[in-house]
């Protein structure tokens, strides 16, 4: 069932929305997914040639209007340009995805000042770029409106040897929170999603490169024994996105099959613990009683 859409087919009918790093992985499976639910999509990314490709092939999976616009989610005047474009193309903009990421794993010692800052500029400076542009206008056009911003799991906890990465989605999620108080006057809603790992092109090619994918094979961290279904998120981000979570602002749903806190419980390790053992453990608890 999971991997199957969820909502209705008009859930989004009549939206605009705006998908950063639209042209592949995640944000192209977010993205087709609300062109079926009936939106009219814009996605951008900084290469020009991906974007018109997958536009292309949404169009013809979806039959739904696809706008490409290349932008370095750095830059802020390329940002206003990809609201300019989207507004003259379909009149309007009623979402934001912040999807754009870079990422790569290092020990922290190992990066540059340039590397470091690389990454951050991406995820936590094109993040607030693209939040800034689009919530000056709808703020000045009194139009409400919903962002939501992909983060992920080590945006609570942090997490070794993507030190970057962590901090600069721990400073989307901070932005999420701040937001959505702030913000929720004018109508715009702020949430987050969380994910897992869900196999990308992008993320494995930089997180998990040569034989580190079976040596470190994120569905053996999972409590469900599996890594995630595209469909799956792209259902959560369509509700999140859509009218039908309307009041739902400030929260940040993690969609991991339980895998950080798996990391967290402090006994989870005892899941080693064949059955057998169970029995004896339980003669010896029970006998500490007087204790
Ligand atoms: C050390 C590195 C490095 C590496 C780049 N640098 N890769 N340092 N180890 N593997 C350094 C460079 O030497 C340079 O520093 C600086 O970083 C900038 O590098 P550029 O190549 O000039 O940057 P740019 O062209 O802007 O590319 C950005 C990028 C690249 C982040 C480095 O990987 C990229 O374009 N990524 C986009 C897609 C992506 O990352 N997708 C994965 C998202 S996955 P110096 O000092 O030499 O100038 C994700 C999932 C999380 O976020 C959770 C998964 C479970
Ligand atoms: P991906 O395919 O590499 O997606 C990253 C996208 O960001 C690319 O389309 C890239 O396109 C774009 N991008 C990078 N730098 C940009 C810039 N400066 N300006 C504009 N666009 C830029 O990887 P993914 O796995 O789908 O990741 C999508 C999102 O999910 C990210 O936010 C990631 O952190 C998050 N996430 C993924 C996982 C996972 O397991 N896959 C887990 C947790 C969170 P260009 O190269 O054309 O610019």
């Amino acid at each position: 069932m999971y991997n199957q859409p969820m909502l209705r087919d008009d859930a989004l009918k009549g939206k605009t929305i705006v998908v950063t790093g639209g042209g592949t992985g995640l944000g192209k499976a977010m993205g087709t997914y609300f062109l079926k639910l009936g939106a009219n999509l814009v996605i951008t990314s900084r290469k020009a040639d991906v974007l018109e490709k997958t536009a292309a092939e949404m169009e013809k999976e979806t039959g739904g209007r696809v706008l490409a616009v290349a932008c370095d989610v750095r830059e802020y005047e390329q940002v206003e340009n990809v609201l300019a474009e989207a507004i003259k193309t379909f009149g309007r903009v009623d979402g934001l995805l912040n999807n754009a990421a870079g990422n790569f794993i290092s020990p922290t010692e190992r990066l540059s000042a340039n590397a470091f800052s690389t990454v951050i500029d991406i995820v936590l400076k094109g993040s607030v770029n693209c939040t800034l542009a689009f919530g000056k206008h709808w703020i000045k056009e009194k139009q409400s409106a919903s962002i939501l911003n992909i983060v992920t799991t080590y945006a609570f906890t942090g997490s070794a040897y993507v030190v970057p990465s962590a901090c600069a989605k721990g400073g989307v999620l901070a932005m999420t929170r701040s937001l959505a108080v702030e913000w929720g006057k004018y109508g715009i809603r702020t949430n987050a999603i969380a994910p897992g790992p869900f196999p990308t092109k992008g993320a494995w090619d930089r997180l998990l490169p040569g034989d580190l994918a079976e040596k470190f094979d994120f569905k053996n961290r999972v409590p469900l024994k599996r890594v995630g279904e595209h469909q799956e998120l792209a259902n959560l981000a369509a509700f999140l996105i859509s009218d039908f979570a309307g009041y739902i602002n400030g929260e940040v749903i993690s969609i991991d099959g339980g895998e950080w806190l798996q990391g967290a419980g402090q006994f989870n390790g005892l899941e080693a613990i064949p059955n057998e053992m169970w029995d004896m453990f339980a003669q010896m608890t029970k006998s500490a009683k007087g204790s």
